[in-house]
């Protein structure tokens, strides 16, 4: 059973905390002041420690440093009225977990103390999360669809076959190619990348297929091409849906035939190679509305594995921020150790229309912008998304004898739905009223009457 300590110099928070965290079924210890936390901090250790922040001898930030040198794995969490929410932002940069401002959701304190209970445990879980398999190659994720996708890697890697591999802008595409070409009998031979849609038309089918010294002005000598060059390996074609039908064709030649000329040669050459492409759009569909050959997509598609955006396999999404945070944090010098739950949160509702690629910029920016040892809801730059933390549940079940405001709780509520309908239309005030069921007026009124 986990136990937690609760440091409030107001009898009726602890009390209120008491019936809270006793009901979830953790051990509660309560001290009163901050002199007596310290003396119970220097007999016994928890797995969670609670503290206001405002406290007359010693304060939350005292309680924080202490609990960090007698117990540097215990997560401490802050409580604090509006007004000291900057000193709670100090708080977070000495190591406290997370801070909760005042008043607060039930639910949502609750959800806190379990993700930091669970954190706990994470972090000793964190090198078994490596020899399960979580990572393959320079894959990260523990979806069920990664999962699936290391799988299927598994499986086609020591075949011929060739694949197919679809999905967004950003899913990661390349890195499965890698990965399967990692894991095959070609691994110590070459991996070589053609960019279809970057390399201009004129040039792509020298550059695929090499030529001949004269064979057009320029070619001031024999220049062997892709192809040659990964012989023996695998041949990654990126954006294969860019391909023009004339090479289309060509290339068509040399999955069937393995074999290929050098422009301006006649004698064909033999090539041994494994094709990879990827494609963000639906290829098929361009076989019916762009002449995209069909031919050559059921050559190239034996068998497809198809990537889902990050925003269908939230479950990677600690994962992957966690070891991006490691990488810049190691490139940039900085000793930044985690992402709050706070910012955490925010990142879990953001639909990452650029997918990984997406989330690794984030993590990058906001490494090189923190100031603190951990990553803020401050630092992250999320476009077009307003950074509201949710509550999920919005029973208001925080009613205790010390009483609440009313007409500030309504507004409050009116202003959560009002965040999270702006979210979930992207910001277009128009759709917002529409799901609110009230006039774009009205909805102009309230933005700027809460000032949002
Ligand atoms: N599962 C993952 N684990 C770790 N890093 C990832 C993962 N998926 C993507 N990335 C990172 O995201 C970035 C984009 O990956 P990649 O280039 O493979 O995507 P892509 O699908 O080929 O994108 P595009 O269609 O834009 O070319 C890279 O920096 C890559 O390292
Ligand atoms: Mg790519």
């Amino acid at each position: 059973m986990n136990s937690i300590l609760v440091v409030d110099d107001e009898l009726s928070m602890r009390e209120f905390l008491e019936i809270l965290l006793t009901k979830e079924g953790y051990t509660v210890s309560f001290a009163a002041s901050g002199g007596e936390a310290c003396s119970i901090l220097d007999r016994e250790t928890f797995d969670l420690v609670i503290t206001d922040i405002r406290m007359d001898d010693i304060d939350g930030i005292g309680i924080l440093r202490k609990a960090k040198e007698v117990s540097p794995g215990t997560p401490v969490i802050i409580i604090s009225a509006f007004a000291t929410a900057e000193t709670a932002v100090e708080a977070m940069r000495d190591g406290a977990y997370d801070y909760i401002p005042k008043p607060f959701n039930t639910a949502e304190f609750i959800k806190i103390v379990q993700d930091a209970l669970h954190k706990k445990t994470i972090s000793r879980d964190e090198e078994d999360h490596l020899k399960k398999g979580y990572y393959f190659g320079c894959l990260v994720g523990e979806s069920p669809e990664m999962k699936r996708i290391y799988d299927l890697i598994r499986r086609v890697a020591k075949t011929k076959t060739n694949i197919l591999i679809s999905g967004e802008s950003g899913t990661g595409k390349e890195l499965v190619a890698r990965a399967i070409h990692g894991e095959s009998q070609r691994k110590d031979q070459p991996f070589v990348v053609i960019n279809c849609g970057g390399i201009p038309e004129t040039l792509i089918e020298s550059e695929l297929f090499g030529y001949k010294k004269g064979a057009f002005t320029g070619a001031s000598a024999d220049k062997g091409g892709l192809f040659e060059a990964g012989d023996g390996g695998t041949v990654f074609f990126d954006e294969i849906g860019e391909l023009s039908p004339a090479i289309q064709v060509k290339l068509l030649r040399v999955i069937q035939e393995k074999t290929f000329t050098r422009i301006g040669e006649t004698e064909e050459r033999k090539v041994d190679v494994r094709f990879i492409s990827a494609t963000n759009k639906n290829l098929e569909q361009e076989v019916m509305d762009r002449g995209f050959r069909e031919d050559l997509f059921f050559r190239l598609n034996v068998i497809e594995i198809s990537i889902p955006p990050l925003r269908e396999r939230k479950g990677d999404l600690p994962l992957l921020a966690h070891h991006f945070l490691v990488k810049y944090s190691r490139e940039l010098g900085k000793d930044i150790k985690k992402v709050s739950a706070y910012a955490m949160d925010i990142l879990s509702q953001y639909p990452f229309p650029g997918n990984v690629r997406e989330l690794e910029n984030i993590i990058e920016r906001s490494v090189a912008l923190e100031t603190s040892n951990i990553v803020l809801p401050q630092s992250l730059t999320l476009s077009n998304f307003k950074k509201v933390r949710i509550r999920e549940d919005r029973r208001r079940t925080d009613l205790t004898h010390e009483g609440i405001n009313l007409p500030k709780a309504m507004a409050d509520i009116e202003r959560e739905y009002i965040l999270k309908a702006m979210e979930m239309t992207y910001g277009s005030q128009k759709k917002a009223a529409e799901l609110l069921g009230i006039t774009y007026e009205s909805l102009r009124h309230r933005l700027s009457k809460l000032k949002i």
